[in-house]
């Protein structure tokens, strides 16, 4: 692995720690409870974790061994991987993840990019959700004159005129156990590796549209 990767993995924001501690606290306890009289009870839960940490274990290696440099990546692959591993939050949440997509596209990039705007954009897309009455989020992928265009859609909380220059700001969060790394990530991404842009349109109440407008490389 490059040293570009390991600078990468250390850029993996705190929703994918999360996404990985959440299975192992759940297989921690159950283990627990595994020796006691909660035998029966607890199997299903630990099944299902460790189902999911397999998941997660067998994505992440290979998005991190088996890519190990920039190269032309099927896009529509590296998302459908992406949503499979926040399928798990998705459905903790009760929020459902649609993918549409309107064109198959190759292009070059490392696929942690992919993974890592795709992740931050839904995490924060179900968060948005959770306390509102549409709880969908869409992603979208299709092709427009020599781009490739990624969205992420949700009907939730929405930003506030003022704050939607603000989201973007390394360590800007309104929720309690946030980071605020993850959209200065997607920009970041989007704009310096990927040499694209980054748009949102937000509305209180309605919800909130992330298009990440890439150009297509070969
Ligand atoms: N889809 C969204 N809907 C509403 N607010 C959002 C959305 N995405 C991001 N935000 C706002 O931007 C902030 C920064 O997001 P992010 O950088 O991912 O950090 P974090 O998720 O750790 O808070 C969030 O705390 C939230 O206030
Ligand atoms: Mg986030």
């Amino acid at each position: 692995m490059n040293q570009n990767n390991y600078a990468m993995i250390g850029k993996l924001s705190t929703s994918l720690l999360h996404d990985i501690l959440t299975p192992i606290t759940s297989l921690t306890i159950g283990a627990s409870a595994y020796q006691g009289e909660m035998a029966h009870e607890m199997k299903p839960i630990i099944d299902n974790s460790t189902r999911q940490i397999k998941e997660f274990v067998d994505i992440m290696k290979d998005f991190l061994i088996e890519n190990d440099s920039e190269s032309v990546v099927h896009v529509n692959k590296e998302i459908h991987k992406s949503i499979k591993l926040m399928s798990h939050k998705a459905i903790q949440q009760g929020v459902q993840i649609q993918f549409l997509e309107f064109d198959q596209v190759y292009s070059r990039a490392h696929p942690l990019y992919i993974y890592q705007i795709v992740i931050n954009l839904i995490s924060n897309a179900i968060d948005a959700s959770t306390d509102c009455a549409t709880k969908k989020v869409i992603v979208l992928l299709k092709k427009e004159k020599g781009l490739y265009i990624i969205e992420c859609k949700d009907f939730g909380t929405g930003i506030s005129f003022r704050h939607i220059n603000e989201v973007c700001k390394m360590g800007y969060t309104t929720k309690c156990s946030g980071s605020g790394f993850g959209l200065y990530s997607v920009k970041h991404i989007v704009t310096q590796r990927l040499y694209g842009e980054l748009k949102i349109h937000s509305e209180p109440d309605e919800g909130s549209l992330f298009s990440c407008r890439l150009p297509i490389r070969k």
